[in-house]
């Protein structure tokens, strides 16, 4: 469930019309849901409480301040992968010893820094890793805890460059060598083993491939609480969403379609491994973020032009590839709206096949290719759906573009959580060398 629906035919977040956002705010802009946050926090909350768990939104998929504000005061704790998150994660006002730290290349900077702010425990994914973040605790008269990420070889059948838990992949340690590295992590001294995971893509459709790594992975839990006193298992993000077809609810009976029905919740998710889980006695955790953030977020953009070449009718946007990425890196499908419907607009003769694009100057720049949508024209706005997460936070200034605004809308109040990039911040901190002037 998500709170982006038309009523009478415009456009709401909550009980806000996008328009008008739109109108004071500019465009490009991002919006994001209060109520649609909580809420999909809350679905894992209430699917995993049959057991002791923890839920650690991936701050990657969305890191805005305001965002994980929201997160944090909803209970959830963060997955981080940089220094640079967990002090967004502290500037939040969160709280550090809720963080679980992942990543495969961590600095001995940001290892010490994690040390000192006391996270719940870091995921280390090499050897070479774990010996480093020992001599740092030593260093610092600290034990560091660590959970080790183990790659089940199972296949995600994601996309393949959101897939991760097979060999082919760089992240974890091979399942069959696991055990012997936990032996050898017990003896390096300021070493406090306290879990095990893996997380083995993101996008999932289905329940099947987390159900087989769980089955596998599991039983070596198992045995690691037995032997090293290992307290949790993490079974990382991955729970995928809607694209299509996105808006939930409101008048728009017409955007829905029956391949949601098929979609993966985090009540089928748990139905398939919580009797796995329960009988491990250990905590577990999770770390999703594009379930919680994606539905959760839109993207406003307004058309410049429209332009007929004969063969194509390109609407071309004022945003680009530069704000949303996703389209250009993956060939996603992003559902495109007006945020005013007119009447008709769904019948096939108010449509026409359309290539919405950014003016970024590169074929990849474009939104969607070939769809039909109703016709609209310069000075329109239109809304990208499900950009909630890995939207903003893969933007860059490609172009000399700035960032765009980001706004949160909690009921009818909305706040500005990110004031729109201003131009000359792009080259403030360049400079031309004086043996050039
Ligand atoms: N935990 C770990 C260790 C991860 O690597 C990730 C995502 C997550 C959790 C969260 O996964 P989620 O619940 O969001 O699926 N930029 C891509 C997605 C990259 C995901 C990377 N890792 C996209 O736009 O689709």
């Amino acid at each position: 469930m998500h709170d982006f629906c038309f009523k009478r035919g415009k456009l709401y977040c909550e009980n806000i019309s996008v328009a008008s956002l739109a109108k004071k705010h500019g465009s490009p802009l991002y919006i994001y849901s209060h109520a649609t946050l909580t809420k999909n926090f809350r679905q894992f909350d209430d699917a995993l409480s049959p057991l002791d768990h923890s839920i650690h939104f991936a701050v990657k998929a969305n890191s805005n301040l305001g965002v994980l504000r929201t997160l944090a005061n909803a209970g959830s704790g963060f997955d981080i992968v940089s220094g640079g998150e967990l002090q967004r994660v502290i500037a939040a006002g969160a709280n550090p010893s809720k963080c679980v730290f992942a990543g495969v290349g961590k600095t001995e900077k940001e290892i010490e820094l994690a040390l000192k702010k006391g996270i719940y425990a870091f995921t280390t994914e090499s050897e070479p890793e774990m010996v480093r973040i020992n001599k740092i605790a030593r260093r610092l008269k600290k034990k560091a805890p660590i959970a080790i990420r183990v790659n089940p070889n199972v296949d995600a059948k994601t996309h393949a460059k959101i897939t991760t838990g097979t060999y082919e992949n760089k992240f974890g340690i091979v399942f069959e060598e696991i055990e012997g590295v936990y032996k050898r992590a017990a003896k390096l001294k300021n070493l406090h083993l306290r879990g095990v995971q893996m997380h083995i893509g993101s996008q999932l459709t289905e329940a099947g491939p987390f159900e087989k790594a769980v089955r596998k992975v599991a039983p070596v839990a198992k045995r690691l609480a037995e032997k090293h006193g290992i307290e949790f298992f993490s079974l990382g993000g991955g729970v995928g969403i809607t694209y299509e077809s996105a808006l939930e609810s409101g008048d728009a009976k017409w955007w829905r379609s029956p391949k949601r029905r098929n979609l993966l919740t985090p009540a089928k998710y748990a139905a398939k491994l919580v009797p796995l889980l329960k009988p491990l006695g250990l905590r577990i955790l999770i770390e999703p973020g594009r379930f919680i953030a994606g539905n959760a977020g839109i993207l406003v953009t307004q058309v410049e032009h429209v332009k007929q070449t004969g063969v194509k009718n390109f609407v071309i946007v004022d945003a680009a590839m530069n704000d949303l990425a996703r389209p250009a890196l993956y060939d996603s499908y992003h559902e495109i709206v007006p945020l005013t419907q007119k009447s008709g607009d769904h019948l096939k003769k108010n449509q026409i096949s359309s290539d919405v694009v950014g003016p970024i100057c590169e074929s990849s720049d474009y939104f969607c290719k070939n769809r039909m949508l109703a016709k609209v024209g310069e000075g329109d706005h239109l809304a990208l759906l499900s950009a909630g997460a890995y939207g903003f936070v893969m933007a860059s200034n490609y172009n000399t573009r700035a960032f765009p605004a980001e706004v949160l809308v909690k009921g009818s109040q909305a706040e500005v959580v990110r004031k729109r990039q201003p131009l000359r911040h792009l080259w403030a901190s360049e400079s031309v060398p004086k043996w050039l002037k």
